[in-house]
């Protein structure tokens, strides 16, 4: 069941939104070789506090963290650790979700540690490119396998994988709603796009096969491969008035 947003209830998403983006940003200048994933993680919990949110994602489903810190071949869901320290060439994807007045905002960004080969930032360029693809298709009167389409196809063209078994989704005062907004599909197919839905596109890509698997932890995906994946996220709201990037950060782009 889609559950529709008055614009009341946007500006509280709205609120958590742009909490979520300020975090992203701040996480994003302290991504340098030698800081572990865990030092990420207490920056962002202490930082939205601070700021009067809550992260939303401690305590989900049992979840232990406030980011989801998936470094090269881990594609999302990667537990930030003391132990998991970042090196010069790596990428790391970090996703956060926080809440304020009972309303969540959700966002993705994958960020270079240091300098990573031309082909990998490739694919982070690619994969950034693939969201705001996906964003343009996202109006009122679109189907979400519009959305689908744009993804795919983008992604497809570059010769990169396109992750089935993570899909992005509707979000208000629960992290996940209906409708499920896949990363392939169909144009004109799918729910129909109206105003009021707010929706989290989320393309999780890779440089090789689509297929990912589920560590020993249960919570981080890799992919069978190895080889590294990408994933960008925003919180988007489709209105009357237009459609509306709530996650939009200070600096729109992350990849030049
Ligand atoms: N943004 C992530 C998603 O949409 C949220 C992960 S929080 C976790 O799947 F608790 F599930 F890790
Ligand atoms: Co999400």
């Amino acid at each position: 069941m889609i559950i529709f947003k008055s614009p009341e209830e946007i500006e509280h998403i709205r609120k958590a939104s742009q909490l979520t983006a300020a975090t992203l940003t701040e996480l994003a200048k302290l991504v340098k070789p030698g800081v572990s994933t865990l030092e990420l993680d207490q920056f962002a919990e202490e930082y939205i506090r601070s700021h009067g949110g809550i992260p939303s994602c401690i305590g989900y489903y049992g979840y232990p963290a406030t980011i989801c810190a998936s470094v090269n071949h881990e594609v999302v869901h990667g537990i930030p650790s003391a132990s998991r320290i970042l090196k010069d060439g790596d990428v790391i994807s970090i996703d956060l979700v926080s809440s304020i007045d009972g309303y969540h905002g959700d966002s993705a960004i994958t960020v270079p540690v240091g300098e990573v080969k031309p082909k990998v930032y490739e694919l982070l360029k690619v994969t950034e490119e693939c969201l705001f693809k996906g964003i343009e298709q996202a109006v009122a009167g679109n189907h979400v396998g519009d959305i689908s389409h744009a993804v795919q196809s983008h992604a497809e063209r570059h010769r990169y994988g396109v992750v089935r078994d993570f899909v992005g989704h509707g979000l208000g005062k629960n992290m996940h709603e209906d409708p499920q907004i896949p990363n392939y599909g169909t144009k004109g197919k799918g729910p129909e796009l109206r105003p009021g839905m707010v929706i989290c596109i989320e393309p999780m890509i890779t440089m090789g096969t689509h297929k990912v698997r589920v560590l020993e932890d249960n919570w981080t995906a890799v992919t069978m491969d190895r080889k590294p994946a990408a994933h960008f996220e925003h919180t988007v709201a489709i209105t009357e008035h237009g459609t509306e990037i709530l996650t939009l950060r200070d600096t729109p782009r992350l990849i030049q």
